[in-house]
């Protein structure tokens, strides 16, 4: 699908981005590990939690579609069933990442695939630490989805220092760990996202400013019955939008406020942004709030990579607010975007390229040469079929001077099914 753009003279209004996608992905898995049934409200229709309830649903659990909610009934950690077909993750890293957690833990003989993307990106990360737990993992290519997961031996929990800062990394050594008779301690020294810690209310230390995750046998799995926030990361693509466009005031309501994942809404505010924060709350394990965000003037920032981790799948749409700020900005140790659903390094220098951005590409990152008057005739945007580079561009198209397209639109429903109509609703045209 081809996405036709207009540019915007200002946007205007209350949008309640869609249920988080990380989230929701969690409630499921983690509800199939519980005994009982959870009952979880505002879980995402997008593809990846989709892709997730199905492959719980394989996997043994009872899964029901209502009106308002689905409910869940999970098979416990013994319980859980090999399915006939292969488990189809279908673009999710996350629902690969700790579906092969919990199929190693469980013991069970399961292949796991996806689609195009997914079978491009490696899976070298969990495959060496779960086999070192006991786990018997064919790979092609040693390294890539399609993924055959087998374990006979008996399950050698372990500690584990994280290699690289990773919540889906830290989030498959904890679910395997899971079905250890004795503790699997993760040790993360840069925090990444802590949903898996929060929702399994797993024990957490603090020692020599590293974090100490442990998940055993003996940890009970807590029922999964809560509302699932509003997903920041879509959120974010409003921040910056009602930041960059004269005359805006953008309201997203029940917004997660996870300070793990939130680390835009502070880079943006240094960037002199006029973002309020109105209501929070605790929905369930996890903070909630209103974000309010008006037309402002940015200036340039450096990103160093100790919170990349924390701002991670922003960094596209953080791209577009830099094109806009006075100055000088640069994003680095940031090379882990290379391995998302595409190299979203080379996708967002693509970007800026189309719309004629002067930028600089770099191994790790990007500098961005800023300017607050900058403006683009109108450009043709390539989404790589990935979600977060195809709503990037279309914020950026609002700044064109006329209409832009974006390729392959439709990805966006891969964690922002409502996207498009959101964009129509609150643009308003001169
Ligand atoms: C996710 C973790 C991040 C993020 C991804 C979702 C998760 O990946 O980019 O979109 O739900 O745990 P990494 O943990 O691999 O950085």
């Amino acid at each position: 699908m081809i996405q036709k753009v207009k540019p915007s003279d200002s946007l205007q209004g209350t949008l309640s981005p869609p249920p988080d996608k990380s989230i929701s992905q969690r409630a499921a898995i983690f509800s199939l590990l519980h005994e009982g049934t959870s009952v979880i409200k505002n879980y995402s229709s997008a593809q990846d939690p989709q892709s997730s309830l199905e492959c719980v649903e394989a996997l043994g659990a009872e899964v029901k579609r209502n009106k308002d909610s689905i409910s869940i009934k999970g098979t416990g950690r013994s319980g859980i069933k090999a399915p006939e077909d292969d488990l189809d993750c279908g673009n999710s890293g996350t629902a690969m990442r700790l579906l092969a957690g919990v199929i190693a833990g469980s013991g069970k003989q399961v292949r796991m695939c996806g689609d195009a993307s997914l079978t491009t990106r490696t899976m070298t990360r969990i495959i060496e630490p779960l086999e070192k737990m006991g786990a018997y993992i064919l790979a092609r290519n040693s390294a890539y989805a399609p993924l055959m997961i087998t374990r006979e031996e008996k399950l050698k929990p372990m500690d584990f220092e994280l290699p690289i800062p990773s919540a889906q990394l830290k989030s498959c050594i904890l679910l395997a760990g899971l079905f250890g008779e004795t503790p699997t301690k993760v040790i993360e020294t840069i925090p990444s996202r802590d949903h898996t810690e929060r929702l399994l209310q797993l024990k957490v230390e603090e020692e020599k400013g590293k974090k100490i995750i442990s998940a055993s046998l003996n940890d009970e799995i807590p029922n999964q019955s809560y509302t699932v926030p509003g997903d920041f990361s879509a959120a974010a693509f409003w921040l910056v939008a009602g930041c960059i466009i004269p005359n805006s005031e953008i309201t997203l309501e029940a917004t997660g406020l996870n300070p793990t994942r939130n680390a835009l809404l502070g880079i943006l505010q240094e960037m002199g942004a006029n973002i309020t924060i109105e209501n929070e709350r605790m929905e369930g394990a996890e903070p909630v709030g209103d974000i309010v965000v008006r037309s402002s003037d940015l200036r340039a920032i450096n990103i160093p990579k100790s919170i990349i981790p924390n701002c991670i799948d922003e960094l596209p749409i953080l791209a577009v607010a830099m094109s806009f700020a006075e100055g000088i900005s640069v994003i680095s140790g940031a090379e882990e975007l290379r391995h998302k659903e595409t190299d979203r390094i080379m996708a967002i220098s693509e970007m800026l390229k189309a719309a004629r951005v002067s930028f600089e590409e770099k191994e790790d990152g990007v500098e961005i040469h800023g300017n607050p008057e900058f403006a683009f005739d109108s450009a043709t945007f390539k989404s790589f079929h990935d979600h977060r580079i195809a709503m990037a561009s279309a914020i950026l198209s609002l700044k064109g001077k006329s209409e832009s397209e974006i390729l392959d639109a439709e990805c966006a429903a891969v964690s922002y099914p409502g996207f498009w109509e959101d964009l129509k609703e609150i643009s308003i045209y001169g």
